[in-house]
């Protein structure tokens, strides 16, 4: 079979995980790619001919991470508050107020290369395609600077000013202002807005005022709840059609009954028809914050589909690091690697709306792959802590490693 120009074949591929509906593993496999997309998959022995052939020296292949959680704009330092932390105190929302006050003093240039440096990282470690929130602005004229340095650096921006409420300010005037002026200027950056929906940041009306606010801007909407106890933010997300509710460590029957519901119209063996909320878990925000970790393995079998994302933020996961919340969720939420892989590929895309482009390995869909220094995908909980990332692949593209 003659190929397209610009075809590249990457061959002696040991497994591919595609993470496609029927979870296949193809050994001893080749995937050839034209120009950004992926062309071809299959055994090596029926491989296409191509311009270029690269090697991947009998590595395992599989998606590029759908990091669709992190909060990757800002600057300062919390790692006291973190060994305070573990010495026994207890997270509180308060801490985002100190990256506020470093972040507002960094300037555009600075705040650039911190962001860009942060979203090198995630890509060294196999990340792909990358959301990122504002939120540690909480003024007008810093959620949009903020949304614009984050606008040239992911792939998608979630308008998160409903993070806290600034220090002397009144909860309501402050969530007027978010509806108002400072959606208005942040609009033109992100796709997505946010709200934290927890005790000692937006209460019930707060959120679901931002709700109807953001959803009548036209902005997809996603919601933090029930990370630091139960509370409305599962149901909100689920009643405004948000695309994920994130964190959900507290879950009561209700949430798991009401996030199940919203995946009734979606056909889970051909990905097709209407998707719910996704719940997305962030498992190392839970090791690091010493929370419950989130019910990935009680939702999964309630018939939600779940996302695991990094949650990379200066607070409560410093990391951006898939590879170890893909071994957490194995080893501490009992899900399957092949389940982990998934909600941190296809789950992710799902959450971010991006599904039919990134999340999979499919011919057709965009050429983000990245393959392993170990011969299967096994290894990334096996050898947990390793670094395995090798070639990162990026649209058709060798983007690291
Ligand atoms: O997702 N939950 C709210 N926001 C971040 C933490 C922010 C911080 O403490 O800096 C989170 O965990």
């Amino acid at each position: 079979m003659s190929t397209a120009p610009n075809s590249t074949l990457i061959t002696n591929i040991a497994e591919v995980f595609t993470a496609d509906a029927t979870q296949s593993v193809i050994r001893d496999a080749a995937i050839l790619v034209e120009g950004e997309n992926i062309a071809w998959i299959g055994p090596l022995a029926d491989a296409p001919e191509a311009d270029i052939v690269i090697d991947a020296g009998h590595r395992a292949a599989l998606p590029g991470w759908v990091d669709s959680h992190t909060h990757l704009v800002f600057a300062g330092d919390r790692s006291q508050e973190f060994v305070a932390r573990m010495a026994g105190q207890d997270y509180a929302a308060g801490g985002i107020a100190v990256t506020t006050a470093a972040t507002t003093a960094a300037s555009d240039y600075d705040l650039t290369r911190l962001v860009m440096g942060r979203a090198a990282e995630a890509l060294a470690g196999g990340t792909t395609y990358l959301e990122t929130k504002t939120g540690y602005g909480l003024s007008v004229e810093e959620e949009a600077r903020h949304a614009r340095i984050a606008s040239t650096v992911a792939d998608q921006v979630t308008f998160l000013g409903a993070h806290l409420v600034p220090a002397g300010m009144d909860a309501q005037e402050y969530t007027d202002m978010v509806c108002g002026e400072m959606l208005e200027r942040v609009a033109p950056y992100v796709q997505f807005a946010d709200v934290f929906c927890e005790r000692g940041a937006f209460n019930e009306a707060q959120s679901r005022q931002v709700l109807e606010a953001c959803a009548k801007a036209g902005l997809g909407l996603r919601v933090h709840g029930n990370q630091l106890g139960p509370g409305p933010g599962t149901l909100l997300a689920v009643e405004f059609g948000a695309k994920s509710v994130d964190h959900v460590n507290y879950l009561d029957d209700a949430d798991v009954t009401a996030l199940a519901g919203s995946w009734k119209g979606w056909d889970a063996a051909t990905r097709t028809g209407t998707a719910g909320t996704v719940a997305t878990c962030l498992p190392a925000c839970d090791l690091s914050t010493r929370q419950p970790l989130a019910p990935g393995r009680e939702l999964i079998d309630a018939g939600v589909q779940i996302a695991l994302a990094s949650n990379c933020n200066p607070g409560t996961s410093y990391t951006s690091s898939m590879a170890f919340c893909v071994a957490t969720a194995v080893l501490q939420m009992r899900l399957s690697i092949e389940e982990a892989i998934t909600a941190a590929t296809y789950g992710g895309a799902l959450a971010l709306g991006v599904q039919d482009r990134v999340g999979s390995l499919e011919v057709g869909k965009r050429a983000d792959i990245q393959l392993l220094n170990a011969p299967s995908v096994a290894h990334l909980a096996y050898r947990p802590g390793m670094n395995l990332t090798g070639p990162v692949f990026r649209a058709g593209v060798l983007a690291a490693g």
